[in-house]
């Protein structure tokens, strides 16, 4: 924090304090209306009148308490801007960020040589490993599920991971190399290129010629057309047969069921006008490669069942 940032709370704090103290003495009734309890504020709410008493005793005492304590607070513990407080090993003590480091520092201790065995392993045999695969499990719920959900099949715009279908591939080391660097599947928006028409020709080609799916028996689309528009613009990443490629994260159009953004008409004439942009955040800054193929060896168990 600046200096002046740090001076600008500490008077702030400080300032308010003194306001508070100056306020329950100001305001504080009990010497001056002694005995008094029939004067009313002159207040009448529905015929209810609000008397004029002063605090209760105990309470005023509480309100000068919590001052108190707010003051041993500030000078024991960090709040006044750059003051670390009186107490010692703010550094490297009692503070949550120091607590955290020395829990992830003994937790390392622990589970460190159990992590680094199983990185030396091959991941086909940490694949049929009993301990190794709860290891794994209890990591994907931490870090994986919120995108690929608790059961790992997926959601839209995220893939399912216990299916046959890969964008990226589903060898082992394709696998560990998803999760350690990440993906980021490009697929370019073609509304200005193809024009409406075009779009609705070629997203009716993908469904009915390339997955086999049925087109609503009213419609009007030239699939003709279509077919050769996807020859022109979509082989060179999605392949001449429509099946994807692996080295750009080009899906395989032939089979929906592995399909991300949805295999309706609608749905895909969107993803084709507007394009998609799927990302898979790399995890080797955070995890590290130990954790990563232990990850690695549970997803490909699960494709693998
Ligand atoms: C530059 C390479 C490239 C070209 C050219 C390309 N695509 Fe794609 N396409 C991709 C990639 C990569 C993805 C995956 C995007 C993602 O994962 O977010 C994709 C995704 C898709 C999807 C979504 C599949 C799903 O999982 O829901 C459809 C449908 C599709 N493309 C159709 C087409 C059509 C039709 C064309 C031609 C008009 C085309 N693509 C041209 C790279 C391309
Ligand atoms: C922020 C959301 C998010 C998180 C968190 C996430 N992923 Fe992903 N993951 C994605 C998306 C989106 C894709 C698809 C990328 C694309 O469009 O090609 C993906 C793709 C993958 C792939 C490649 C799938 C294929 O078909 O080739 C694997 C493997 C994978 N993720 C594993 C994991 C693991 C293991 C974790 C936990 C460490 C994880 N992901 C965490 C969003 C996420």
């Amino acid at each position: 924090m600046s200096t002046f940032w740090s001076w600008y709370i500490t008077a702030l704090t400080i300032g308010t304090l003194l306001a508070l103290f100056w306020l329950i003495f100001a305001t504080r009734k009990s010497e001056t209306h002694k005995g008094e309890t029939d004067t009313t504020m002159g207040h009448s709410f529905d015929g209810i009148e609000e008397y004029d008493n002063p605090l209760p005793k105990w309470w005023f005492m509480l309100f000068i308490a919590t001052l108190l304590f707010a003051i041993v607070y500030l000078a024991l513990y960090p709040g006044l801007g750059n003051w670390k407080g009186m107490l010692p090993g703010y550094e490297n003590g009692w503070t949550q960020v120091a607590q955290w480091q020395r829990e992830e520092a003994k937790a390392e201790e622990l589970y460190g040589p159990i992590f680094a065995k199983y990185a030396a392993m091959p991941l086909e045999e940490v694949a049929k490993d009993e301990q190794a695969l709860k290891m794994g499990g209890r990591l994907f719920a931490t870090y994986c599920s919120i995108c690929h959900g608790s059961d790992a099949k997926g959601a839209v715009g995220f893939p399912n991971l216990t299916d046959q279908h890969w964008r990226w591939g589903g060898e082992a080391q394709t696998i560990k190399t998803s999760i350690l660097h990440g993906r980021n599947g490009m697929m370019p928006a073609w509304g200005q290129i193809l024009g409406d028409d075009g779009v609705k020709q070629v997203a009716a080609h993908v469904r009915h010629n390339l997955a086999g799916l049925s087109l609503p028996s009213d419609s009007q689309v030239d699939l003709e057309q279509g077919a050769q528009l996807f020859n022109s613009n979509c082989v060179a990443c999605h392949g001449t047969t429509g099946t994807g490629n692996p080295m750009l994260g080009a899906p395989d159009l032939t089979h929906s069921a592995g399909w991300i953004y949805g295999s309706s008409l609608t749905q895909l004439q969107q993803t084709i006008r507007y394009g998609r942009n799927g990302q898979m955040p790399a995890q080797e800054q955070y995890l590290g490669n130990d954790k990563v193929h232990l990850l690695a060896a549970y997803v490909l168990s699960l494709s693998q069942k």
